[in-house]
């Protein structure tokens, strides 16, 4: 069986990703999603935050001849919380590319134009293969119109692209007022391939002590069902590569991105949950699947449920959830 696939233009094992997440904070972790039948890696975010906030701590000792370790000070108390320094990150893009054959996918985090896209250059410095640049962000401003928020975004893919030779992926948030339009726009910027989804953590409410709470939660497989609808839609029209993220599981959730046009699936939830080695029974699952059913390869069931043969798939959509509606009595 032949599960191998093509996502930003690297030639991937199968379509298992590894998703950004603090995995490969860790190079032994790594290693074992790798021997557990991971294809590449995501590695997780460096922030326009904290890029930034280096960048002017790095000013700020210059002109005071203070402590070098800009970390170390207490200049900037949320520097010390990230994970990762810039510094640091680099690094360990170097020590995952000496320990894994598999490509090394590292993570950019921001959305407005600046300073901080220079990091680009050096992920791909230090060994990356590929960039994921992750455009989360919630605009609360109501000044703030729709085409201002994704012309920015535009500007600062387009100033990543322009900064390496390694293909760049860009991650959407699920709420763009015409997600197909925006990702042909991200294509003619140079992006090779979209992400789909981000995944909004969203806060809930303490009735009680009237406090806000922050949560993690990880997901589960209902919420593939938004990124297969917009899989399915985005993928004839997208000339590069598509990777689903958010609600895959279980081997059937594989095959359903795969149905809806995913040439990667990226596993976050799940590996948190059991372990790298879930991505050995998964593979299994998805040879033993296709094997049954006849296939040789996965470019052959790709895409089987994308919205290609569809004249209107707005009109399909609009006719589905009107006969859903209708189809409820009391
Ligand atoms: C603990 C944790 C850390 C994450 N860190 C990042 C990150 O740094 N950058 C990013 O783009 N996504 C990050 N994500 C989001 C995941 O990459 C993924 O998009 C999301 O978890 C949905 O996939 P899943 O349903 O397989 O978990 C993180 C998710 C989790 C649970």
């Amino acid at each position: 069986m032949n599960l191998t696939t093509k996502y930003l233009g690297l030639t991937l094992e199968n379509p298992l990703v590894v998703g950004a997440s603090p995995f490969c904070d860790n190079t032994a972790v790594a290693r074992q999603l790798q021997d557990a039948g991971a294809s590449a890696i995501v590695m997780r975010s460096l922030f326009e935050e904290q890029i930034d906030a280096e960048q002017r701590a790095l000013v700020y000792h210059v002109e005071t001849s203070a402590e070098s370790n800009a970390e170390a000070t207490s200049y900037f108390p949320t520097f010390t919380e990230y994970q990762l320094t810039p510094d640091h990150y680099l690094r360990q893009i170097e020590h995952l590319k000496k320990s894994l054959t598999i490509p090394v996918i590292a993570s950019l985090n921001g959305c407005r134009p600046g300073g901080w896209t220079d990091y680009a250059q050096r992920f791909q410095s230090a060994g990356a293969d590929a960039i994921e640049l992750n455009l989360y962000q919630l605009v609360s401003d109501p000044a703030v119109a729709g085409d201002q928020i994704e012309a920015d975004m535009l500007e600062t893919v387009g100033s990543v692209v322009r900064a390496v030779t390694i293909p760049v992926a860009v991650k959407l948030s699920p709420f763009h007022t015409s997600p197909a339009n925006f990702v042909a726009e991200l294509e003619n910027v140079g992006a090779k391939g979209v992400v789909v989804f981000n995944r909004f953590y969203q806060p809930d409410f303490n009735i009680e002590d009237l406090e806000v709470q922050p949560q993690l939660r990880l997901s589960d497989s209902t919420e593939l069902l938004l990124r297969l609808r917009w899989l399915a839609i985005l993928a004839p029209s997208v000339r590069g590569s598509l990777a689903a993220s958010g609600g895959a599981h279980t081997t059937e959730d594989i095959v359903k991105a795969l149905l809806a046009g995913a040439h990667a699936v990226q596993l976050v939830s799940v590996l948190l949950r059991h372990g790298p080695r879930i991505l050995s029974t998964l593979l299994v699952g998805l040879k033993d699947w296709l094997t049954e059913r006849g296939y040789e390869n996965i470019d052959q069931l790709r895409g089987a449920l994308d919205l290609r043969h569809c004249p209107d798939p707005a009109a399909f959509e609009r006719a589905n959830y009107i006969r859903i509606l209708q189809s409820w009595r009391v």
